[in-house]
């Protein structure tokens, strides 16, 4: 199956393997990594080679579908200590995008209809229910989409930060597909990519996918969108999302808390696009989401090349929250959320 997405396949699932873009060699190597086990889609993960909430959802469901796919031929007692293994790896190689959970928590329910099935059977279970998962995110984030481009009026110079595209979801895009979207309704949008310190993820990613798709793009540093709006070259914000709590807070990339006290200071739309997936309904407020925190030496440098002296601390959260009240509408596949409250939340899952 072929995950199409803006011109790139991010995950590639050839039936006894999955391959992943290399997301860290971007934009100098569109290169693949191979995975034919849930240690190593685990280690993927954790290794940022697939990133984005949504992608690494579906790496691990393609993870799990591996495992199954290894350990047809074991003894069952063989398999439930492999599979439970498969997963405590991989619900251990990143801690804050909650569309990791959800994902293995799809899996693991297919895998308990089909207990006591042969070896194959559960297998191609676990395959299918992992295309499932890919394929609906395509469509969930062309639905986003749409319900987002309705938002952005034609000549938007629209805001974003980190990598919501194509590269961090099975395809389209969550922020991304938003532009996408706006794009493909005629507008003629233009993109401000924020860098992303310290991974580089506007600046490698977006950029590169925008780019390609010769979407009007102009990369600025992180510490540029506040002269940006100041000076009235932002007409909107618009990001994905890691986690959103009941009550509305989300959890985004670095830098997402900062840009969404400057807009309201400046009074511009701040959205959040994120699938319904991505809710986290047992979690009341943004505080109680884990916030992953990084290795120094994302900080200190970059590819080996170290610009910070030896010895100095360094802190590297990858994560902020952003409070409920500094978003203007979450944009989810089942429609706007405008403002974001625990009420509107609860009302899309019915
Ligand atoms: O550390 P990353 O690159 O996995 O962080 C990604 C983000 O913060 C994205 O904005 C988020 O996952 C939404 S992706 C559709």
């Amino acid at each position: 199956m072929a995950a199409r997405s803006g011109g790139v396949e991010t995950l590639r699932w050839t039936g006894h393997r999955l391959e992943l873009i290399d997301q860290r060699a971007l934009p100098q190597r569109l290169e693949y990594v191979a995975c034919a086990s849930a240690a190593e889609t685990a280690a993927a993960i954790r290794d940022m080679v697939v990133r984005g909430a949504p992608a690494i959802g579906c790496a691990a469901a393609f993870g799990v579908a591996l495992e199954a796919a290894r350990l047809r031929d074991a003894s069952d007692v063989a398999r439930a200590e492999g599979m439970h293994q498969a997963f405590a790896a991989l619900r251990a190689s990143r801690p804050t995008a909650v569309n990791l959970f959800w994902a293995l928590d799809r899996m693991q329910a297919v895998l308990a209809s089909v207990a006591g099935r042969s070896g194959a059977e559960i297998a191609a279970a676990a395959a299918a229910e992992a295309q499932r998962i890919s394929a609906e995110d395509i469509e969930i984030n062309r639905a986003m989409g749409r319900h987002g481009a309705a938002l952005v009026r034609d000549g938007a110079r629209i805001m974003t930060h980190c990598n919501a595209g194509a590269l961090a979801t099975a395809g389209y895009g969550t922020a991304l597909g938003v532009v996408r979207a706006a794009r493909d309704a005629g507008k003629r949008i233009s993109v401000i990519a924020n860098e992303t310190r310290p991974f580089l993820q506007g600046a490698r990613l977006t950029a590169w996918e925008l780019v390609q798709e010769r979407i009007p793009v102009t990369l600025v540093t992180d510490g540029m969108a506040g002269h940006l709006m100041q000076t009235g070259k932002v007409d909107l914000v618009v990001v994905g999302a890691d986690r959103v709590a009941a009550n509305g807070d989300v959890a985004n990339k670095i830098g997402t808390y900062t840009l969404a006290v400057l807009a309201a200071r400046h009074r511009l739309p701040f959205y959040v696009a994120a699938p319904c997936s991505t809710i986290d309904l047992s979690i009341r407020g943004g505080d109680a989401i884990p916030i992953e925190e990084r290795p120094p030496g994302e900080v200190t440098g970059f590819r080996g090349v170290r610009w910070a002296p030896d010895g100095v601390a360094v802190a590297n959260p990858a994560f902020d929250v952003t409070p409920a009240e500094l978003v203007t509408a979450l944009i989810t596949e089942r429609g706007v959320v405008q403002p974001p409250t625990e009420a509107g939340l609860r009302a899309l899952f019915g």
